[in-house]
């Protein structure tokens, strides 16, 4: 589904990102974990095009993504749930999905706003609300109903627990679940490894710009030598 092939990315004169490889295979969710300022956001930055890697290639569905505009891949079919969720506050519920709606050439699956409803009662009950009005939970909803409508065929997800209440990451971490039972492909960025570990078919841990590990969820939970030195537990 997604390659990526010695990826390096850089903030001005900062080289971030040192020669990334990781691929998403069709169907698989596979979590991206590591400290603060490991490069997990510059990561999906790059497969986004909202960062353009100097170096490297970046193979969706066989198309090569570097050097493309961020609206392009997003109509390639690559969908981002941003860290901070980023909600319009002064539109309503509604209207946050309402203009994000599209049609899909590329995926199989074409998400309406009634099955975004159905995956998150609590936006139907609160369609009228601004986005501001609502809580940080419901706006993670928002922000992930939001990309699905999208219709993405792979989609990036930051951080989606950060700051949330453990009952309301549980949430979260089913709605993922869910989300991964339609068969859409996925690259989640955590902090939380509970969260990863529980939704993942595969852990890639990123350190300083470079993956230092990659392997299955139980593996990792066994490892307590990578838990502390690269993920500070
Ligand atoms: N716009 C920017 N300009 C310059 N440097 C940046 C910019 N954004 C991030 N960086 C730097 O790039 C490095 C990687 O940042 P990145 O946001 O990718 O980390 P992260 O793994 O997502 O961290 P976090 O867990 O805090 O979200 C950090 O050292 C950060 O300070
Ligand atoms: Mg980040």
């Amino acid at each position: 589904m997604i390659e990526l092939k010695e990826v390096h990315s850089y903030y001005g004169h900062s080289h971030i990102l040192h020669g990334v490889n990781l691929q998403v295979k069709k169907g698989q969710c596979v979590a991206l974990l590591g400290r603060n300022g490991a490069g997990k956001t510059t990561t999906i930055h790059s497969i986004a095009g909202l960062v353009v890697p100097k170096e490297g290639t970046i193979q969706f569905k066989d198309k090569e993504l570097v050097g493309r505009t961020p609206n392009h891949i997003s109509k390639a079919g690559v969908g981002l749930v941003p860290q901070g969720r980023r909600v319009f506050p002064s539109l309503t519920v509604k209207e946050n999905l309402l203009i994000a709606e599209r049609k899909s050439i590329s995926s199989e699956k074409q998400w309406t706003i009634e099955e975004v409803y159905q995956l998150f009662p609590i936006l139907k009950e609160r369609e009228e609300n601004m986005g501001n009005e609502l809580s940080g939970g419901q706006q993670q909803m928002l922000a992930i109903g939001r990309a699905l409508l999208l219709n993405p065929d792979f989609l990036l997800m930051d951080e989606p627990s950060e700051g949330l209440a453990p009952v309301i990451i549980e949430q979260i971490k089913n709605i993922i679940l869910d989300v991964k039972k339609t068969g859409l492909s996925m690259l989640i960025v955590e902090q939380n490894i509970d969260l990863a570990c529980c939704v993942a078919d595969e852990v890639i841990i990123l350190n300083k710009g470079e993956v230092v590990w990659q392997g299955l969820p139980a593996e990792l939970l066994h490892n307590d030598e990578l838990l502390k030195v690269h993920l500070g537990v």
